[in-house]
């Protein structure tokens, strides 16, 4: 059956496109030249209803050069194997986990992985301990059921449902976070690839091109275990944290840029030292330890993850436009390093202090660093 019911989102098949002030535009809309020069420029075979190989897809989360000369922009810097192994997942009938620490680009890459295979990465539901079942099943339109009974019209889809039907990719944010037994709805739409709807005598079957992409928080484990059950029906691929200094460097820089340009914010290179502060001062609270292996560290209780970083980086370029003299500096970022090191105000401030004092004190070249971080502390 097709899938009924009144369609309340947008419906990006027939074409129409948000307009260009949107805030946050979708991944397919953010880079629809991309997407639209890698499907021109790939003659590999696609699975049934991709809107591109799986190697132009690793080449759009992966980035490079086309034979037209058209440059791919990385979307995920980090080891190319971990993205083939998503996009070749993505082929089969296993549905795709992405697990990893908080920050690590899980909900990033599952966006750009659905826009790029099924053109949409708006079929999504996003998990909260609050998620009910019709939010992966189907909801009624209640005015149509109480005046007509249960009928097709009457049915409101689930963005899974719809994925299935129209054989694209669904997505499942924050899995764990779902009760289990909502969880386990999931499982009959795995593994038989089906949804019953009792009321009707019906069902709708995915057609091929279907499958799901969920992604995972590691610190969430024990809030709701994802069942056996369940997890055998996926592929779990763990996205690592950024390996060294530079690659973190270079995510932040990038992201950073991206987000400041639709902001309007001056260009982040103006201050790559100073990006450079930010995440070695978060891989050494992260890690521990500092960057020379010399001084071991305490950690915070905050995660200091990538995507913090690249906050912090972004405010303080907000702050160097509106109240500085446009140059990203010590003092624009130094409050919002605090606000992401100290978030237990007992236990954090502590940490914070010690490592103020012995490591970012003592450092060559950081004493506007540390004026400035003593400074927002007072
Ligand atoms: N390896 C990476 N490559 C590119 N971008 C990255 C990488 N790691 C982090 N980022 C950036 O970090 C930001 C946040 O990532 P995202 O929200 O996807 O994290 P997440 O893993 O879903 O976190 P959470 O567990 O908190 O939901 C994104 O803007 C993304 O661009
Ligand atoms: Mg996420």
């Amino acid at each position: 059956m097709t899938v009924p019911g009144p369609d309340v989102t947008t419906d990006r098949t027939s074409g129409a496109r948000p307009g260009p002030q949107a805030l946050r535009p979708h991944a397919e809309d953010a880079f629809a030249e991309e997407l639209a020069a890698l499907a021109a420029a790939d003659d590999r075979p696609r699975p049934e209803r991709w809107r591109l190989s799986p190697w132009a897809v690793a080449t759009y989360l992966l980035g490079g050069t086309l034979p037209d000369g058209t440059v791919i922009t990385p979307k995920y810097v980090g080891p190319r194997r971990i993205v083939e192994v998503a996009v070749s997942t993505l082929a089969t009938d296993r549905a795709l986990l992405l697990l990893g620490v908080p920050g690590t680009a899980k909900t990033w890459v599952s966006e750009h992985l659905a826009a790029a295979v099924s053109g949409d990465s708006t079929l999504l539901v996003q998990g909260t301990a609050g998620t009910p079942e019709e939010a992966i099943r189907y909801g009624w339109d209640y005015a149509r059921l109480l005046a007509h009974g249960p009928s097709r019209e009457a049915l409101v889809p689930s963005p899974v449902m719809r994925a299935m039907a129209r054989g694209m990719t669904a997505r499942v944010e924050e899995l764990t976070r779902i009760p289990a037994d909502v969880q386990d709805t999931l499982i009959t739409v795995l593994s038989e690839k089906t949804l019953p709807i009792p009321e009707l005598g019906e069902e709708v079957q995915a057609v091929r091109g279907f499958n799901l992409i969920a992604t995972a928080n590691d610190r969430d484990r024990g809030v709701n275990e994802l069942s056996s059950a369940l997890r055998r029906r996926f592929n779990t691929v763990v996205l690592p944290l950024p390996a060294t200094p530079e690659a973190e460097v270079d995510i932040v820089t990038r992201r950073v840029s991206q987000i400041g340009r639709s902001l309007d914010l001056p260009a982040a290179p103006d201050g790559i030292e100073e990006i450079r502060r930010v995440v070695t001062v978060f891989r050494e609270l992260r890690e521990g330890v500092t960057e020379d292996g010399r001084t071991k560290l305490k950690s915070p209780s905050g995660t200091l993850s990538t995507a913090e970083a690249i906050s912090v980086v972004t405010g303080g370029l907000a702050l160097a436009a509106h109240f500085g003299d446009g140059v990203l500096r010590a003092s624009d970022v130094a409050a919002g390093i605090l606000g992401a090191v100290v978030r237990d105000p007992a236990a954090d401030q502590v940490v914070w202090q010690e490592y103020l004092e012995a490591v970012v004190r003592e450092r060559e070249g950081w004493k506007d660093f540390y004026r400035a971080c003593r400074e927002v502390a007072a």
